[in-house]
C-alpha cells in the first residue's frame, strides 16, 4: 500500500500522542486522558477515581448543550447528584435494568419518547451511566435518533469500562443471537471512574478481570506481570492499583480502534483472543455463566491450542492458566455443557468464515496471531481437557 501524504500525517500525530499517553501514565494525577485518534471522530477517554461528578459536568463537550441522561436504574442515586452538577443542561433522565434483557429492540421506543418529550435537538447529547448492556442501547439509541446524536459514555461495570465503552460498537440483541442489528457510533467523549465499582458485585467484578487478562496475553507483557504481582490489591479495589490497570488497558483498546475501527485490517479480531470457544460456551452455558466466565474457559482452551498449533511455551501457558484462578474464575468446564451445543454456537458467530473456525492464538504472552484455521476435532480435544 502506497502512503499518501495525509495517512503519514495521521500516523505521525498517533506516535505523539501515543507519548502523550505514557507521560500521562506516569503522572497519575487526578485525571489522567487517553486520546482515542479517529480524525474527525477523535475523543478522549477521561479517567479519574472519585472524580466524576466533579469532572464530568465542567467537559466542554457537555456546555451549553441539552442532555438526555440515560441510566441504569442501579445507578440512581450517583445520577441524581450529577444531574444536579449539570443544573437547567440536564432535559430529561431515563431510567433501564441492567442485564442482556434490556437489550432488544423493544427498549429503544422508550428512549426515543424520552427524547422526543426532552426536545433533544442534533446539538444535544445523550450520557450514557451502566454496564455494557446499558452502553449498547443507549449507543444505539444516540446513533439513530435523528440519524444520529452526541453521546458521552459513563461506564459502570469493569467490562464496559475496559471494553464496550470504547470503540463505537453499538447495538441490541434480536431473539436468533447476540448483537445482530448495530452501527458503530462513536462517543465525544469517556469518563471512567473506577470508583464506581464499589458496588459491584464480586462475581461480576471478576468476570470483567477476563478481559483484563486478555489485554495482557494479547499485547502487554507489563500488565500481565502487574496483575500476577498484584492480583489481590486489584480484588480488594484498592483505587490506585484499579485506576493503573484500567487506564492500561483502555490504552490498548483505544490504540487498536484507532488502527482499526470497523474490523476491516484485522487488527482488531486481536481483542477476540479467548472469544471463540468462550462465545460457544456462553451461548451453550444459555447464559448461566457471565461473559467473562466463559471467556476465561475460552482463553485456557486457546492457551491449549497455542502450544499446540503456534509452539506457546508451557511456561506461559501455565502463567495464564494460574493468573485466570487467581482472579477467582473458572478453570474447569461443566460437564453439563456438551459438545455439540458449543461446536453449533460457535459455527453461527459471525467470527467463524467459510466453514473453518478462525482462532486467535498466543505466540507468547503479549503477541497473538489472528486467522490460524483449526478443525473441529482439535476443538473437541481442548473441550474434553476443559473438563478434565
Ligand atoms: N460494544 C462493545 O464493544 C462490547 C464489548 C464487550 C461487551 N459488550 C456487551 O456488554 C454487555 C455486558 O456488559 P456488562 O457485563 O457490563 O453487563 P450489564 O450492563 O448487564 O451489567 C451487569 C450487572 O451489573 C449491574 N451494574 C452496573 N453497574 C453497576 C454498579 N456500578 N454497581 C452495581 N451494579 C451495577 C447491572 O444492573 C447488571 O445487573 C453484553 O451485552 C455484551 O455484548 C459490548
Ligand atoms: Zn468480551
Amino acid at each position: 500500500m502506497k502512503l499518501g501524504k495525509p495517512l503519514i500525517k495521521e500516523l505521525d500525530n498517533f506516535r505523539l500522542l501515543a507519548k502523550t499517553e505514557v507521560a500521562n501514565s506516569k503522572l497519575m494525577s487526578k485525571v489522567t486522558e487517553t486520546l482515542l485518534y479517529l480524525g474527525s471522530r477523535s475523543h478522549a477517554i477521561r479517567l479519574g477515581h472519585g472524580l466524576l461528578v466533579k469532572d464530568l459536568p465542567r467537559h466542554h463537550v457537555l456546555s451549553d448543550r441539552r442532555i438526555l441522561v440515560v441510566v441504569d436504574a442501579k445507578l440512581k442515586r450517583l445520577a441524581k447528584q450529577l444531574v444536579r452538577q449539570l443544573g437547567s443542561r440536564c432535559v430529561g433522565m431515563a431510567l433501564l435494568s441492567g442485564g442482556e434483557k434490556t437489550k432488544n429492540l423493544s427498549t429503544l421506543p422508550k428512549l426515543y419518547e424520552a427524547a422526543a418529550k426532552a426536545r433533544l435537538d442534533r446539538e444535544s447529547v445523550v450520557i450514557a451511566m451502566g454496564g455494557g448492556v446499558l452502553g449498547d442501547v443507549a449507543g444505539f439509541f444516540a446513533a439513530t435518533y435523528l440519524r444520529g446524536i452526541r453521546i458521552v459514555h459513563v461506564p459502570t461495570t469493569l467490562v464496559a469500562q475496559v471494553d464496550s465503552a470504547i470503540g463505537g460498537k453499538t447495538g441490541v440483541n434480536l431473539p436468533v443471537g447476540k448483537n445482530l442489528v448495530g452501527a458503530f457510533h462513536q462517543p465525544s467523549l469517556v469518563f471512567v471512574d473506577p470508583a464506581i465499582l464499589r458496588t459491584l458485585s464480586e462475581r461480576q467484578f471478576r468476570s470483567g478481570l477476563a478481559e483484563v487478562i486478555k489485554y495482557g496475553v494479547i499485547s502487554d507483557p507489563q500488565l500481565f506481570k502487574r496483575l500476577e504481582a498484584r492480583m489481590d490489591r486489584i480484588l480488594s479495589r484498592d483505587p490506585k492499583e484499579l485506576s493503573w490497570v484500567i487506564h492500561r488497558c483502555c490504552a490498548i483498546k483505544a490504540k487498536v480502534v484507532s488502527r482499526d475501527e470497523h474490523e476491516t485490517s484485522g487488527l482488531r479480531a486481536i481483542l477476540n483472543f479467548g472469544h471463540t470457544i468462550g462465545h460457544g460456551i456462553e451461548a451453550a452455558a444459555h447464559y448461566e455463566l457471565l461473559h467473562g466466565e466463559a471467556i476465561a474457559l475460552g482463553m485456557i482452551g486457546a492457551v491449549d491450542l497455542s502450544q499446540k498449533l503456534l509452539k506457546l511455551s508451557k511456561v506461559a501457558a501455565e502463567r495464564i492458566k494460574t493468573l485466570i484462578e487467581k482472579a477467582g474464575l473458572p478453570t474447569r468446564l461443566n460437564a453439563r455443557y456438551k459438545d455439540a451445543q458449543i461446536l453449533n454456537a460457535m459455527k453461527l458467530d459471525k467470527k467463524v468464515s467459510k466453514g473453518k473456525i478462525r482462532f486467535v492464538l498466543a505466540q507468547r504472552i503479549g503477541s497473538v496471531k489472528t486467522g490460524i484455521p483449526v478443525s473441529e476435532e482439535q476443538v473437541r480435544e481442548v473441550l474434553a481437557h476443559l473438563r478434565a
